[in-house]
Order: C-alpha cells, then structure tokens, then sequence
C-alpha cells in the first residue's frame, strides 16, 4: 500500500512540474507566468500561502507574486539581505523549514500570520531561486495543522525544483528585456542621428552600405532622372523604388509598378500601352496602359533585364520620344512620367552577349543604385527582425512576442540567400508557429532541418556555403561575388527534394512571381502555372 501511495505522489509530482515548466515557456509576461505558477504550487501542496521574492535593483528583496495574502500583506513584503527568514535564506542560499512559526523569533510576520485563525501550527518551507550559481530571490509556502512528524522532504524537494525552474525564466526574461531595451535604445539614438537625414519611411538599414543607398535616394530622387535598381532577389528595390517616388515632387501623383517578367511580350505590351478597342481577340472597349496611368507619377518596371529584344526596341522608342502609341491605335499620346526600373540581372554581361540593347542599357542605366545583398550588411538584422516583429505584434496582437538573443545568434549566421525577404518570412512563420512569446533558436525551421538554406562559414575563407539540409538535396557552394546578380540561375542548379517543396521553394525565393520561379527551375511560365495547380499550390499574393 505504502508503494502505491509513494508511486502515486511521484506521479503527481511529475505532473506538477510538467505543467509548471509549460506555463513557464507559454509566455513572457513574468507576472501573469509565476502567479499561474504559485496557483499550481498552492493546488499540489494543498496550502492557501504561497509567496515569491525577488531581488532588485535597490538591493531588497520584494514579494512579486503571492497566493493568499491580503493587499496590505503583499505590500509589506520586503526585506533587506538577512532580514528574517526570506531574507536569511536569501543570503545563506539554503532551504529553511520551520515547524511552528510561533516559536521562531526570526519570523518577522509581515505577510502571515504566526498562527492560523482558530490558534493552531503554521509551519514553514522556503528555498533559494538560483539561475546558473546567481541567487534571485525566495519562494515559500506556508501550511496550517501539519503534524509533527511528518516529514517535510517532498515539499523541499518539489519547491526546489519549481525554484530551479523560476530562476531560469527570471534570467532568461531579464536577458531579452535588456536586450530589447539595448536595442531600443540605440534605435532611438540612431533615429536621432538620422533625423532628416538619410532616413527612408519604412525602410530599416543602419549599415554603412544602406546608409550610402539612402544617401543616393535622397539625392536622385527630387529629379527626374530615369534610375537603375539593381541587387540579388529580395534586397528591398521594390521598397526603394516606393522611396523614391514619396521624396520627389510627383508624390501626390501615382505610382505604378508592372513586372516584366511577369507577363508575356503581347500582354507586357497591351498592359504598358494600352489598346483601342478591337485592337485583337478579346478587345472590346478601349483601354489605359500602365504609361497613361502612371502620368504626372512614377512607372516602377521590375525585372527590366527580362524583356525580350523585340519588347526592348519599343521600350527604347518610348524613351527617346516619350511618346506612343496604344495597341490597334495610331494616335501618338504623350506622358509625364518618371522612370524607375529594377533589375537582378547582370545587365553588362547581358550586354556584353547581345541579349540586352546598349542603347536601351544606357538609356535606362542614367543614375544607378546597387542595393547590397543582405549578408554584407549583418549590422542591419537585428533592426530589420525588430522591424518585422514588431508588425507582427500589431497584425496579430501578440504584444509580447520577442526573440531571444540566441535565436537572434541564428539569424545573424545565416547565409540569407534570398535577403530580407527571406529573412521577413523566416520572422513571420517562426512567430506564428511557436507556441508562447518567445522565439528560441530550436523554433527556426533550418534548426529542426527543415529549412533549406543554412550557413556554414568556413573558417578563415571567403565563401560561404548554403547546407540544403533536406535529404537529397545537394551541398552547392555560393561564390561570393559582390553582385551575386546569377542568383537565379543558382536556385535552378541546387534543387531541393520532393517536387512539391522545390516549387514552394522556387517560388518563395522569387517573391511568389511565378515568371521568375519558372526561370529559376528551367522550365516554362507556362509548365509552371500547370505545376502549381497540380500540386494544389495557392500563390500567395503581395
Ligand atoms: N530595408 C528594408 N526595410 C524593411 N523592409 C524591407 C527592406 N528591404 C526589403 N524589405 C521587405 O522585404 C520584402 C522584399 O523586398 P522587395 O520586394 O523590395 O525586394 P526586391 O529586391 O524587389 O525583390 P525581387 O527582385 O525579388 O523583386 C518586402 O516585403 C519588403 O517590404
Ligand atoms: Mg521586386
């Protein structure tokens, strides 16, 4: 019977802990935490006091969550350093029981009683909170007629446990709260500096690199200069190009974007031009191309280095007459409007072997800005996660989400080969997945090897390599060169396993446009629209 009974408590014991140790991950709100926490203590050990002590800055120790005491008894929870019993424990950093509090002179009776109310034996248990050999505080519970001979053991070990448990999350807590608070000062002290400056609504970069694009931003963009964005796939040109048109005078006016790569040659032309009605199959009324609309605006045209030869003779004429014609028509119609245009390409090379115009390269080449890929620029991460988080925050409501700093040793590593839009997605699904506030390193999916590209740097070398850790994925190297403008024709080189996930993957990296996904696997827009619909894959839209 006696064997039953032992079993059966340590079952329970189990039990308690399990659930203390899953409200301590569940959320980093302290105060709502360890109140949840004593609530189980108090239920386990059957006792209406259960109290916990923290040391803070001014040097006293002070109850920050109890169970059973009255207003006036939780204020005057304090003590200093060897002040009665929490504060002996404190300072000893060992257990103390005390059987009946009536006879302990060193029970000070600010939060309890010495006796219960019908006169009987209060006794005692209090242990140290300790995280990593650091003392932080006291927890303790408080029992009525509790017989003299039994033993108080279990107790002492189950309190020592939760404490070990408290003490961590205490520490872990304290460590993201500085950080946060590291961080947000220095975003303070940077917005300062920056104030006026070279400052992009909305956009995050305190790099040199960055700071040097927002510098040419600033400059270009009140002209009307037609400019060139260039950079890896998700490096921002899209928000950059957004930048451009808000600092320059045609802000009230329209901004319009049209991917290149996007769209076939005919579509590509209706869609820029316009047509007249019956202009071809399907025509029926007339109607305003992206130049008309986008008039007294900006015409953003990403993936400028795609279009084919034919398309690049008439974007050329338009540039050089600023006038055109809409599909089916003859009217020549003229139109204010400034040209921005972006491109992952290699122009020079796609120059240098008769695939991209001269002409047209150095009409649309005028003022040039290189955006660099994110991985040459690490300073910006921690911002560009806090940046993320915290639209995370407002979109989901979850104040309190935060990373912590070893997660935050992960994303500094990684490699990012599909930059800051990667590294938004990484933020965004790890956020929602995890259960709690807390993202920890093990939440990241290249963490639990499902991620496809990981980092390992080899030690004193220039390049980097990108693990696709998924079984049959080959290990390819990453050159790293400077435009790493190929990058698409990498993803085609290196693809993943089932074909499922390498469309998924395709298209994740190219910013779910499904033209250049189809590139980067060497195979049809067309093939590719037939494959997603195979695999039942919804394309996301931005
Ligand atoms: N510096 C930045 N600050 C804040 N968000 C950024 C920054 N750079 C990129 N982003 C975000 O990353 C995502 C990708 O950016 P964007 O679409 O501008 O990249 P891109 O260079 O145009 O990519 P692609 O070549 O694939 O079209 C967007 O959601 C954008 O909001
Ligand atoms: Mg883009």
């Amino acid at each position: 019977m006696a064997t039953i009974l032992d079993d059966r408590s340590v079952n329970l014991e189990l039990v308690t802990i399990y659930e203390i140790s899953k409200i301590l991950g569940s959320s980093l709100d302290l105060s709502k935490t360890l109140r949840e926490v004593l609530n189980v203590l108090s239920a386990h050990l059957e006792t209406r006091r259960v109290l916990l002590s923290l040391m803070q800055d001014s040097g006293e120790l002070q109850l920050v969550s109890a169970i059973g005491l009255s207003y006036e008894e939780f204020q005057s929870g304090r003590y200093r350093v060897g002040e009665g019993i929490t504060g002996k424990i404190f300072q000893t950093e060992t257990p103390i029981v005390v059987r009946d509090l009536a006879q302990e002179p060193l029970f000070l009776a600010r939060t309890s009683p010495r006796e219960s109310q019908d006169g009987g034996v209060v006794s005692f248990v209090g242990v140290p909170i300790k995280a990593a050999r650091e003392i932080l505080g006291v927890l303790c519970v408080f029992r009525e007629g509790m017989s003299p001979s039994r033993s108080v053991d279990h107790e002492v070990r189950l309190l020592t446990m939760v404490a070990n448990l408290i003490g961590q999350t205490v520490r872990l807590y304290r460590n993201v709260a500085a950080e946060r608070q590291q961080l947000q000062e220095e975003k303070r002290q940077l917005s300062r500096q920056l104030q006026g400056k070279y400052k992009l609504d909305n956009v995050i970069g305190i790099s040199k690199a960055m700071q040097e694009v927002f510098a040419q931003v600033h400059q270009s963009a009140p002209s009307r200069s037609t400019m060139l964005l260039r950079g890896e796939s998700g490096t921002g040109k899209e928000v950059i190009a957004r930048a451009i048109h808000y600092l320059s005078p045609r802000k009230d006016g329209p901004f319009i974007k049209v991917n290149c790569a996007a769209l076939s040659e005919t579509l590509l032309e209706s869609e820029l031009f316009g047509h007249e009605k019956g202009a071809f199959t399907g025509a029926q009324g007339e109607r305003k191309g992206r130049f008309e609309l986008a008039h007294g605006g900006t015409l953003f045209l990403d993936e400028i280095g795609e279009i084919s030869p034919a398309f690049q003779a008439k974007l050329l004429r338009v540039l050089q007459e600023r006038e055109f014609e809409r599909v089916g028509g003859s009217r020549s119609i003229k139109v204010d409007v400034r040209l921005v245009t972006a491109t992952n390409r290699d122009l020079e090379k796609a120059v240098a072997k008769g695939e991209f115009r001269a002409d047209l390269y150095y009409r649309i080449n005028v003022v040039s800005i290189f955006i660099p890929p994110l991985r040459e620029r690490r300073e910006d991460i921690p911002y560009l996660v806090e940046h993320f988080l915290e639209k995370f925050r407002i979109e989901n409501q979850r104040a309190m989400v935060a990373m912590s700093p070893q997660a935050m040793k992960v994303m500094m590593n990684c490699y990012w080969p599909g930059n800051v839009r990667e590294l938004e997605n990484c933020v965004e699904r790890t956020a929602t997945m995890m259960r709690g506030d807390l993202i920890s390193e093990v939440h990241f999916s290249c963490q639990q090897n499902k991620c496809l590209t990981k980092v390992l740097h080899e030690p004193g070398g220039q390049q980097a390599v990108v693990v696709v850790p998924l079984e049959r994925i080959a290990t390819h190297t990453v050159p790293s060169s400077p435009s790493g403008m190929d990058k698409d024709k990498s993803l085609a080189a290196a693809p993943p396993t089932s074909e499922r996930e390498r469309l998924i993957w395709a298209m994740e990296q190219c910013g779910w446009v499904q033209a250049k996904a189809a590139r980067a696997l060497n195979i049809s827009p067309r093939q590719m629209g037939y494959a997603l619909q195979k695999f039942n894959i919804e394309v996301k839209k931005f």
